[in-house]
């Protein structure tokens, strides 16, 4: 299959939101203000988003912001154009409810249909996704407790609410799920489960080599990469862990996260892992090339240059290793050193290698977008164009259960 029609499989697989229309509910708890930041993200990845109030709702924003932030018409009354309580959920391929109030999910579990959302939400057939925040009293309530078990036991996805200080001036269980989060949740509810029933572990990040207590050898790896590897392989279904070095990008969820720090502590974390069984392993960390031979205990003077030495190859461990995953390798070049890649592939017995250029503009470190050359070593090459690191990570996916099929 050439590249762009792969991509437009993959756009209608749903690995993000292009061309999916997004059904937002909005109901009315203090954090309905951030309904407005929610529409513009499910719209950076590609969704059209209608979005229905409820009448509490309307008293802390107005559907004019969501209007605006959606392009659309916003549903605020049952009355308002008849049977649309019919035909937009009938449109829709995901429902979003967020924030979702304790009234709204009281209204869904026992099927009340008083007003334009609750109608909706039974008139509407498939994923359905809420978000509740409210007080962490009424939060823990059983009846509130009871309600939301019954719509988990009839599919629905329930993301958060996270705990921290509410709006009401108490701390407790009941704030609204990061908008990040609720996105990374609706995106796998519409993503098709091809990866279940596989094991698959992702490194993510640079290593740090320590000279001294102070001083570390690194690089400019922002795992950001690899983070969207865990997260695609996760909203298709396999049990991933992630093992990263440092970054500042937040834990994704629905996952197993295990930070290291070191090479030592990545390929130990990976020994123990590959140990249990699994599918695939994803090496997209940036490992240290270097350490110090005789790491200090104490900070040393600066004139002592540390002698250096390579860090252990974990591929090769990895791979030379009793139970031997599927391994999928990275080779960060600077030019188009595709040969280079070629023999990396081979020499460290991987199965496939991600070719990068860092210098290209848009690719490697850093950046948001990449632009890669997968080759395998049944001779199979692949080019995509730049795209997001996302749209890179199923593109390698893709490729994995091609080639291991
Ligand atoms: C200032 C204020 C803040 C409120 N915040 C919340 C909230 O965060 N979560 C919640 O479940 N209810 C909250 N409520 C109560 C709901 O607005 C109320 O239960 C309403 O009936 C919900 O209607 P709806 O589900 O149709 O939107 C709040 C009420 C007020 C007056």
């Amino acid at each position: 299959m050439s590249f762009s029609a792969a991509k437009r499989k993959r756009n209608q697989q749903l690995t993000n939101l292009k061309n999916r229309s997004v059904l937002l509910g909005v109901s009315g708890g203090v954090a309905a203000y951030k309904a407005v930041e929610l529409v513009r993200r499910l719209k950076d990845k590609g969704a059209s988003v209608t979005v229905m109030m409820t009448g509490a709702a309307q008293q802390f924003i107005t559907p004019l912001s969501l209007q605006i932030a959606s392009q659309n018409t916003v549903y605020t009354s049952l009355f308002q154009e008849p049977l649309t309580h019919i035909s937009i959920p009938a449109a829709a391929d995901i429902l979003v409810v967020a924030p979702a109030t304790a009234n709204s999910i009281a209204k869904f579990a026992n099927g009340i249909a008083d007003d334009m959302l609750s109608t909706a939400f039974l008139a509407f057939r498939g994923p359905v996704v809420i978000a509740p925040s409210m007080n962490g009293k009424m939060y823990e309530h059983p009846v509130v407790q009871e309600n939301l078990k019954k719509l988990l036991s009839l599919g629905i996805v329930q993301t958060g609410p996270d705990s921290g200080p509410l709006a009401c001036g108490e701390e407790g269980t009941g704030r609204l799920a990061e908008v990040r989060d609720i996105v990374d949740t609706v995106v796998a509810a519409l993503t098709p489960k091809d990866l279940i029933g596989q094991k698959i572990v992702v490194t993510a990040g640079p290593t740090r080599e320590y000279l001294d207590p102070v001083r570390f050898i690194s690089n400019r790896s922002s795992g950001k990469m690899g983070f969207s590897v865990a997260k695609a392989a996760r909203n298709r279904g396999a049990e991933v862990v992630l093992i990263s070095g440092p970054t500042a990008l937040e834990s994704p969820q629905g996952l197993t996260f295990r930070r290291v720090d070191t090479s030592d502590q990545m390929l130990s974390a990976l020994r123990d892992e590959t140990e249990r069984g699994v599918s695939a392993l994803i090496m997209a960390a940036a490992v240290a090339d270097f350490r110090s031979v005789r790491p200090s205990k104490a900070k040393v003077g600066k004139n002592k240059i540390p002698l250096l030495t390579c860090t252990e190859d974990i591929v090769s461990c990895i791979a030379g290793g009793e139970k031997r995953p599927f391994i999928i390798g990275f080779a960060a070049e600077t030019g188009k050193k595709l040969d280079r890649a070629r023999e990396k592939m081979k020499r460290k017995k991987m199965d496939m290698i991600v070719f990068n250029d860092v210098t290209e503009k848009g690719s490697g470190f850093e950046t948001d977008t990449n632009r890669v050359v997968i080759m395998d070593k049944k001779n199979g090459v692949m080019r995509t164009g730049l795209m997001s690191k996302d749209d890179v990570a199923d593109a390698i996916l893709d490729r994995y259960l091609k080639i291991k099929a």
